[in-house]
């Protein structure tokens, strides 16, 4: 067990934040906030065992997805249509449904057919599978076609979690698909395995393309004066835009 409370650590200051104290608010996080059922915490193991890579949210993000999406339907009802660009194993997407109004839906991007292969016998094992929709693509080019098929303002909630270089381009393809109300969410807000927003440039060119397309993608939803947004540092931070009822 972590114990975070008075008369631990030994820090300068109650404030500092050292990586130390990172690394135990992270486990903090996850021992109180990162509860779940059993098939949901072997889906990861199931995922690594069909060879993808572990990079699926933790529990505890999963859980505010799920939350967000009860949040983000009209008249306090969940999300009735959301839309995730990344799917992997389906992990994430088992959360938003979750969350979902009892005839709500979640399509789900994903370009690797062996992902999308895994997503679908997850979504059966967790019976959600009539709420969730698979498109076999490539984010960019389903966006178009999404929009075309729903309509503006189609959507309650977008989570985008698939590359993080085209986040920029994912926010002006979902700002016109968001309904007045509806919740913009960004995984990798602030880092990832490979970088940290405040990175020095020119260590890793890829990483470099990532981190300023994040930057970037964070700047102009701030300062986006149809949206209230906010990052809230939980793992690899999470962004949280609200698009404005009236712009
Ligand atoms: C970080 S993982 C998604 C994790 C998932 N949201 C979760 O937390 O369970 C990113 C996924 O995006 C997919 N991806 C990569 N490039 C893509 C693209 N251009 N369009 C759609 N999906 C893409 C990858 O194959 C991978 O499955």
């Amino acid at each position: 067990m972590i114990h975070i409370g008075p008369g631990g650590g030994g820090y300068a200051s109650r404030m500092d934040m050292t990586p130390q104290r990172w690394e135990n608010t992270c486990a903090y996080l996850q021992e109180v906030f990162g509860h779940q059922d059993a098939d949901l915490a072997d889906l990861r193991n199931r995922a690594i065992a069909r060879g993808l890579p572990d990079i699926a949210i933790s529990p505890d993000v999963g859980r505010l997805l799920m939350i967000l999406t009860a949040l983000a339907g009209r008249d306090g009802r969940g999300a009735t249509l959301a839309l995730e660009l990344g799917t992997l194993a389906g992990y994430s997407a088992i959360w938003i449904a979750r969350g979902l109004a009892p005839d709500g839906r979640l399509v789900t991007v994903e370009i690797d057919g062996h992902h999308a292969d895994a997503a679908q016998s997850e979504f059966q094992r967790a019976d959600v599978a009539d709420r969730i929709e698979i498109v076999r693509s490539a984010a960019l080019d389903a966006l178009p076609v999404l929009a075309e098929r729903f309509g503006p303002e189609s959507f309650d909630l977008v989570f985008l979690d698939a590359v993080k270089a085209e986040y920029p381009a994912y926010l002006e393809a979902a700002r016109p698909l968001l309904r007045p109300g509806g919740i913009l969410l960004a995984d990798n807000a602030l880092g990832s395995s490979e970088w940290w927003i405040d990175d020095e440039v020119g260590v890793d060119p890829e990483a470099d393309r990532s981190r300023v397309a994040m930057d970037r993608f964070n700047r102009e939803l701030a300062s986006d004066a149809g949206f209230e947004a906010v990052c809230v540092p939980i793992r690899q931070g999470l962004t949280i835009g609200r698009k404005k009822l009236l712009s």
